[in-house]
């Protein structure tokens, strides 16, 4: 049995920053911003209420409500984020209280950007063990807590959300996935921990926002993303063009474009949201996936590829039939 995604949930936050409004913060522009990225605007967590568990619930509900599924029938739920609210419980557990979901096991991922693909390949995994049969997949994130708002060069890429899917075990659905890491390149994109302050330890006030090498991760992404599709493929013995459809990870639309040209695909193939989103790192997939579910753009029975990269380094593809 492999993971069949029976509905799909979002939540975006209200509050819609432009790139305008960021130029006020810093030295910037809407210009540059687009231009670089093709990113307008981002949402933005704007009251205590708004996390990242509220919007993981939320997402999650309405991915149960477009599959017809009660929390209780629920056997495990994935959470791939970087930014919980609680370093424990985990956000999955913690989902998990909210929905009532009182049969399922629960515990978060943390591979970045690549999150939600590292979870639906777990949860398929899972399903052709014969282990579950009923996942609830989360990738939620509020990166905006993890910026530094004075550093032009992050503080414009990124956004806050939360995408959702239901998947069920079944003869159809996933026909491939694959993941891989390569720990020794992850200097280019940190965000470090809170540091030692026991009474015993030497305490350096260390830099705890967001770090990244924005030319190496490009370059990362523009080289191993195309390879990760080509391969997985070539693992189902199909050519890109038997594919509807790829929903990428959303970082950058030059970067979208670059996978296009070097698989020699219109662009019409690759739905992007990152223009009104930004970069909502693990939630970025599930959220496109719902745009383009709710849009109905999908038919039964079209393939579709979803593909992302992100720190670690990680990266993960998944091919499915809808
Ligand atoms: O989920 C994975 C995470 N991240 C990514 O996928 C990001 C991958 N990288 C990128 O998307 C691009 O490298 C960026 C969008 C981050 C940067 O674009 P770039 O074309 O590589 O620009 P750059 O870093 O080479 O910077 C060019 C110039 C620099 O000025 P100088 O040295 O040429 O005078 C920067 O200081 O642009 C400057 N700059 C800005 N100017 C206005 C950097 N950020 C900004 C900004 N507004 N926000």
């Amino acid at each position: 049995m492999r993971a069949k995604i029976i509905g799909t949930g979002s939540r975006l936050p209200d509050k819609v920053v432009t790139n305008d409004a960021l130029s006020a913060l810093v030295d910037t522009s809407d210009e540059w911003i687009q231009s670089r990225t093709g990113i307008c605007e981002r949402h933005l967590v704007s009251s205590e209420q708004e996390n990242t568990l509220s919007m993981a619930v939320q997402a999650g509900q309405s991915a149960l409500k477009d599959a017809g599924i009660a929390p209780e029938q629920l056997d495990l739920i994935l959470v791939a984020t970087v930014s919980s609210d609680f370093l424990t419980p985990s956000t999955a557990c913690m989902v998990q209280k909210e929905l009532e979901a009182c049969n399922a096991a629960a515990f978060d991922i943390n591979a970045a950007c690549s999150g939600f693909l590292f979870a639906l390949n777990t949860v398929d995994a899972y399903f052709q063990a014969g282990i579950y049969q009923t996942a609830l997949i989360i990738g939620v994130e509020t990166l905006s807590k993890l910026i530094d708002w004075s550093d032009r060069s992050t503080c414009v890429l990124f956004g806050d959300g939360a995408g959702a899917v239901v998947a069920k075990a079944s003869e159809e659905g996933m026909i491939a996935c694959l993941q891989g890491s390569d720990g020794s390149g992850g200097d280019i994109l940190v965000c470090k921990s809170r540091t030692n302050n026991n009474p015993y330890a030497h305490t350096v006030k260390d830099l705890d926002y967001l770090f990244m090498n924005g030319q190496e991760v490009f370059k990362f992404a523009v080289k191993k993303e195309p390879e990760c599709i080509q391969s997985l493929l070539q693992q189902a013995g199909m050519k890109p063009s038997d594919v509807d459809y790829y929903l990428l990870h959303q970082a950058n639309y030059r970067i979208i474009a670059s996978i296009a040209r070097k698989l020699k695909l219109p662009l019409e193939k690759f739905p992007s949201n990152v223009s009104h989103c930004g970069n909502t790192s693990a939630a970025s997939i599930p959220i496109l996936l719902d745009e383009v579910n709710k849009k109905e753009m999908l038919k039964k029975g079209d393939t579709i590829l979803l593909s992302g990269f992100g720190a670690g380094l990680t990266w993960g593809a998944a091919l499915l039939k809808w």
